[in-house]
């Protein structure tokens, strides 16, 4: 057997094509930063006529598959622009793209998962009916959803649990619902505004690991609201810091204590975890006294 020999020669190969549309949209969509937000401003009308600047001058890039958190103290405007960024509410001046699209765009196309304080389940559905619940809106059928939804079950470890309902659950339980509600669409960006507020320490360093895994498992960018340094520290990548009245971001501090994969319970008491704590705690005490800023109420220090 002669091995196969071109019967023509080659081709010569195209050079790249730098004027085609196409291509470069191609090349884009590899490389696609998952949010920039571009001179971002949200003003609110206060009483009386008074405007309340919740954001101002806000510029911010969240790279594919990066974990960012916004902290600073309470009213700095993290809520506001997470809610900008998920299309449920528009600056006053600036701009938002997700994924290279506008923030409705995105949203339209589904590509972020969103996780609040509350889990915001439904108490009439199941476990497994509350995680099917945007997949069921979006048309999935049937064996598709249970699938999706066997899968999900798992990666939150409450596979025992599809047919419980939510009153049945503890907090930490029903907040691992809402995540893996989040994470129906499989998309690439998930929006979390302090999704671990409300449960005790223990739970909620648990769910902290739990999340990491999860991300290193989905490979999504993550944009994570917090009140708590170690939180942020232990969570991200990078962590954004923000002053209020009027919001702006004050500082940004890498932390990249290593693969999401690999960061365990031991690194909370790692040298690099501390002196990450630190850097944040100093950026916010600048955020702090910057000035017309407020305390730092709500800012967790622990
Ligand atoms: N719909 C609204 N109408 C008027 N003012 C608003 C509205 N939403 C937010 N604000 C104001 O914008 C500012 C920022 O609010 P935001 O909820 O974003 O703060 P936050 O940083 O999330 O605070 P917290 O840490 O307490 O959750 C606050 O002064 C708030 O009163
Ligand atoms: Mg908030």
């Amino acid at each position: 057997m002669s091995s196969p020999t071109p019967s023509t020669p080659a081709p010569e190969p195209t050079p790249p094509d730098t004027t085609s549309g196409a291509t470069a949209t191609a090349v884009a969509d590899a490389t696609t930063e998952a949010v920039v937000a571009r001179g971002v401003e949200r003003v609110f009308a206060g009483a009386k006529g008074a405007e309340v600047v919740a954001l101002t001058g806000i510029e911010l890039t969240v790279h594919a598959g990066e974990f960012v958190s916004l902290i600073g103290p309470s009213g700095c405007g993290k809520s506001t622009l997470l809610r900008l960024i998920a299309d449920l509410d528009e600056p006053t001046a600036g701009e938002i793209r997700v994924f290279g699209r506008t923030a409705k765009q995105a949203r339209i196309d589904q590509s972020y998962g969103i996780a609040f304080q509350q889990a915001g389940l439904l108490p009439w559905r199941s476990v497994a009916a509350n995680i099917e619940l945007p997949l069921q809106l979006h048309g999935a059928d049937a064996a598709t959803r249970r699938a999706r939804v066997a899968e999900l079950l798992d990666l939150v470890g409450l596979a025992d649990f599809a047919k419980h309902y939510p009153d049945q659950l503890s907090g930490g339980m029903q907040q691992r619902v809402a995540i893996a509600r989040s994470l129906a669409e499989q998309p690439r960006l998930l929006l979390m505004d302090e999704p671990f507020g409300a449960l005790d320490e223990m739970t909620r360093e648990r769910m902290q690991t739990e999340l990491l895994r999860i991300r290193a498992e989905t490979g999504a960018a993550v944009v994570f609201v917090t009140h708590s340094i170690p939180e942020a520290v232990y969570l991200s990548d990078r962590v954004v810091v923000m002053s209020p009245r009027p919001g702006r971001i004050t500082d940004e501090i890498d932390v990249r204590l290593g693969d999401a994969a690999d960061r365990g319970e031991d690194l909370r008491e790692d040298a690099a975890f501390f002196a990450g704590v630190t850097a944040v705690r100093e950026a916010l005490h600048g955020a702090e006294s910057a000035p017309a800023a407020g305390a730092a109420r709500g800012v967790d220090v622990r």
